[in-house]
């Protein structure tokens, strides 16, 4: 009998003591509702702080989606467009959310290699809109995410090349962030100079892929889009009524680096699962650049995977998802890699 090894997604992993101690201590006596506590009060200093903007505001919601959708809705109107990569979470994953939120806007999938939308797909989708004609949405926001869905992250300098071209159409940057943590600790940036630095407008910050027990946020450096975010959070159903426990989780998650030491455990996870199967011969999609890795195997050997307790994602014929997360171990790891060895050898 074997252990199961988890690696089908970060979601699947559980909180972080530090989050959850800092959930007990917020349990202890009573405190105003709906974000007039001390914990609320402390987050919007903290994210200032971390972001090293002076304005920043910040909105905790349940998920990535209510951020997203949320934040392109503060950003978009609904005759607009968001721009995004053909592959993004937004366009293809969130059920519509966005449109709904915005009264109606559409998204437009762009392409680019590495699921990073690139320039020339920017400058063309611009020179094909009919700018200022009512018979066409008119791009609006450009959303980047960071990292894309498989992995891939953009630098500080890619993602300010894409915001310099976006502003000269007056097109707002978000940054689907539901795993930045990851991004900021694999590229050793700053959180400010992959953002606002960078042109971002409007930021998804992830959490709870990250060992948070239950709350996302958005993070935004713009005075208009904040105010009406003041009333679509509300409107959306995101405004807890004990949200001290959503602040006192996102407070402990962004104090003393705690997030971007969970995410740096979580990306060498991946890098020493990855050494080990490149060394085994497993075919890759793109080099991980974070805690995801999408790799080639025959399907009789992704069954002798699943039947060695190995816990992952199937995309389709010969194709497989494993995330790490921050719980994963070095033993897990090694472990793993024995199993998929004697998967591969068919045994
Ligand atoms: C890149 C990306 N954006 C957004 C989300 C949305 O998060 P949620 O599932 O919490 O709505 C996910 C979740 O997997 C994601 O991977």
């Amino acid at each position: 009998v074997t252990t199961p090894i988890e690696f089908r997604s970060d979601n699947a992993s559980g909180a972080a003591r530090e989050i959850l101690d800092a959930l007990a201590a917020a349990n202890a006596g009573s405190a105003r509702p709906y974000g007039d506590d001390d914990w609320t009060g402390r987050l919007t200093d903290t994210i200032r702080e971390v972001f090293e903007h002076d304005t920043a505001t910040v909105f905790s919601v349940l998920s990535g989606t209510a951020a997203n959708s949320l934040s392109l809705a503060a950003l978009c109107p609904p005759w607009g467009a968001v721009l995004c990569h053909e592959s993004a979470h937004v366009l293809r994953s969130e059920c519509g959310a966005t449109s709904m939120f915005s009264g109606g806007a559409v998204m437009k999938g762009l392409a680019g290699d590495g699921h990073r939308i690139d320039i020339a797909s920017l400058a063309q989708a611009f020179e094909d809109t009919r700018w200022g004609d009512p018979h066409h949405s008119q791009p609006a926001v450009l959303s980047l995410t960071l990292p894309s869905d498989f992995g891939t992250v953009y630098t500080p300098s890619q993602v300010t090349s894409l915001a310099a071209l976006a502003k000269t159409r007056g097109v707002r940057v978000h940054i689907d962030g539901a795993r930045l943590a990851n991004a900021i600790a694999a590229l050793g940036c700053t959180p400010a100079e992959l953002t606002w630095r960078a042109g971002a407008d409007i930021v998804s910050l992830g959490a709870t892929k990250n060992g948070v027990m239950n709350t996302d946020a958005i993070v935004c450096f713009d005075q208009a889009a904040s105010d009406q975010l003041l009333y679509r959070v509300k409107r959306a159903g995101h405004v807890a009524s004990k949200m001290r426990f959503q602040s006192a989780q996102l407070n402990a998650y962004l104090t003393d680096g705690l997030w971007l030491r969970l995410a740096s455990h979580a990306n060498r996870a991946m890098v020493r699962l990855a050494s080990g199967l490149r060394d085994l011969g497993v075919e890759f999609v793109d080099q991980p650049e974070v805690n995801m890795l999408f790799a080639r195997v025959d399907d009789a050997v992704a069954d002798r995977m699943e039947r060695g307790d190995l816990l992952f994602y199937r995309l389709g014929p010969g194709l497989i998802r494993l995330v790490t997360s921050f719980q994963t171990t070095d033993a897990e790891v090694d472990d793993a890699l024995q199993r998929i060895a004697t998967a591969l050898t068919g045994n």
